[in-house]
């Protein structure tokens, strides 16, 4: 199969690189100290969707309520913890496959650029050393409305040019392939709970992959 598009909109976390372990980890932290059963089964919904909103399902299994000032320090909490992980991270981090594949679909002519519900896109690709590699990069600080709302892809489509219909979009969440199919673009599953599906136009066996169908 082979698919006719001008672009390539990346999430980040699961994608360009495995950050989805650190973020595991990072919420395990905090839902242990506060004795709040959390696994690997219930972290996969916290795919694509914001810092908040993933709080607030880990928060589905707490026998306590807590207030909106407290919710707001959980969430401070994971963040540093996650950032702490994140600060480890060099180029190396970055796979060969992924490192190629980007380049000879560049060589090729797509545009590409990332589309991402995370506020610390720009620090991780940095830390990657993408961090001028992309045509345009749309994130957590440029959205009112994550993931499955597809207002991430439409403002990277937008700062690429390029219109959505045109666009693949290459995810390891259900919520952004959701968001992608919302936006009028090609979805192209990767990993996490995005595989199978059900809403992908396509599932991808790797990263590579992107080569045999672009
Ligand atoms: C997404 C992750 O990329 O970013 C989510 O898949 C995460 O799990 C979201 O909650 C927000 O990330 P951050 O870095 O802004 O907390
Ligand atoms: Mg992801």
């Amino acid at each position: 199969m082979k698919f006719e598009k001008k672009a390539v909109i990346f999430d980040l976390d699961g994608v360009i690189c495995f950050t989805d372990k650190y973020h595991y980890q990072a919420w395990k932290a905090l839902a242990d100290r506060l004795g709040i059963y959390f696994d690997e089964k219930i972290n996969d919904r916290l795919r694509g969707v914001s810092r908040m909103a993933s709080l607030e399902i880990i928060l589905e299994r707490a026998t306590e309520t807590y207030t909106e000032e407290q919710k707001e320090a959980f969430a401070t909490e994971k963040n540093d913890t996650y950032r702490d992980l994140l600060k480890n991270m060099s180029p190396a981090d970055l796979t060969d496959e992924v490192k190629d594949t980007l380049n000879e679909l560049r060589n090729r002519g797509y545009k590409l650029s990332i589309g991402s519900s995370s506020k610390n896109t720009k620090f991780i690709l940095g830390q990657l050393g993408l961090g001028d590699f992309f045509d345009a990069i749309a994130d957590g600080t440029d959205i009112t409305h994550s993931k499955p709302d597809p207002e991430v892809f439409l403002k990277s489509a937008a700062k690429i040019g390029i219109d959505p219909a045109d666009c693949a979009v290459v995810e390891d969440a259900k919520a952004g392939i959701e968001a992608a199919k919302a936006g009028g673009m090609t979805a192209l599953a990767l990993f996490g709970d995005a595989k199978g599906c059900g809403m992908e136009d396509y599932d991808l066996t790797s990263f590579s992959d992107l080569l045999n169908i672009l």
